[in-house]
């Protein structure tokens, strides 16, 4: 099935977890894929990953929490790829800590590294986006075809989770952007959708005891989280991929301004 073929993608945090198995997905559907991450070792792997797959992708170490490295790296993508179809905004990071524990460095680190990246992402291809899309509006009476902004937010932040607080705020803040965004830039045939994961088998979601220290959740956590998916299994990135991948299709071109909890029926707050 080609659902992407001809379409441009970023998606951002494609080095590992969801936004990589996100970008193979949107890869192996057509879509050329610009893989953005911090990380260089696994934006590049992820990179190989898709040409390996017989696709097409590039990589961009943009750490977009920075307005001018969005603005160069949506720049670099039109200039390479010649346009842009399609956001991805799924960077994202832990810092848990129980609300009391909070302190500045923890709630600006982690609201960047959610938010400030997908609010800079998204500014930054609006003039490739919406302004293109109001050029076929103003020039031939209709836009062309519907192009798509999704974000990665998280169940925690519809049900809340103890020690998430700066996490919860950011991704509460990213359903808020989407439901906002989907009524701004509707007339542009622009749908805005998030996927809110349960819990998904990844770094953030590693055993401590075994992960690097910043990342993961004690593996009792684990255990407790598990046992509350109604379907028997922790989410694997690929199921999400999945959800990512329909809301940016022609599937779902009447779909806009929701965000759609992939939990496997989960009851209570992780990931
Ligand atoms: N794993 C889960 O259970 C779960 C649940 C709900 C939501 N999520 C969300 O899914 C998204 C992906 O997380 P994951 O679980 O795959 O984690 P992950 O740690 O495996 O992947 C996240 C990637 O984002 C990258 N990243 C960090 N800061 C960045 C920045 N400023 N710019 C670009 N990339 C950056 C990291 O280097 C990493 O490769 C995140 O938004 C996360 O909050 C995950």
């Amino acid at each position: 099935m080609s659902r992407l073929e001809g379409k441009v993608a970023i998606v951002t945090g494609a080095g590992r977890g969801i936004g990589r198995a996100t970008a193979q997905k949107l890869a192996s559907e057509g879509a050329v894929v610009v893989v953005n991450d911090v990380d260089s070792e696994p934006a590049h792997e992820t990179v190989d990953l898709i040409k390996a797959a017989g696709g097409t992708a590039t990589a961009s170490l943009a750490n977009t929490v920075d307005f001018a490295a969005a603005k160069e790296m949506v720049e670099a993508t039109v200039k390479e790829h010649g346009k842009l179809d399609i956001v991805v905004n799924n960077a994202g990071i832990t810092r848990d800590k129980t609300f009391h524990n909070l302190d500045d460095e923890l709630f600006d680190f982690v609201l960047d590294v959610n938010l400030k990246t997908a609010f800079h992402t998204t500014l930054a291809a609006m003039p490739y986006m919406r302004e293109v899309a109001k050029k076929e509006l103003q020039e031939k009476g209709e836009v062309s075809y519907h192009r798509k902004l999704t974000f990665t937010s998280s169940v925690a932040a519809l049900t809340g989770n103890p020690g998430q607080y700066n996490y919860t705020a950011a991704k509460g803040a990213i359903i808020a952007t989407t439901k906002t965004l989907a009524r701004e830039l509707g007339a542009f045939r622009i749908n805005v959708n998030a996927v809110a994961p349960g819990f998904v088998d990844t770094r953030l979601t590693q055993a401590k005891e075994s992960g690097d220290g910043d990342f993961g959740i004690p593996d009792a956590m684990r255990g407790l989280a598990i046992s509350m998916i109604a379907v028997g299994r922790a989410g694997k990135p690929e199921d999400i991929a999945n959800v990512h991948a329909f809301l940016v299709s022609p599937d779902s071109d009447f779909i806009s301004g929701v965000t759609i909890p992939v939990t496997g029926g989960q009851f209570g707050g992780m990931g």
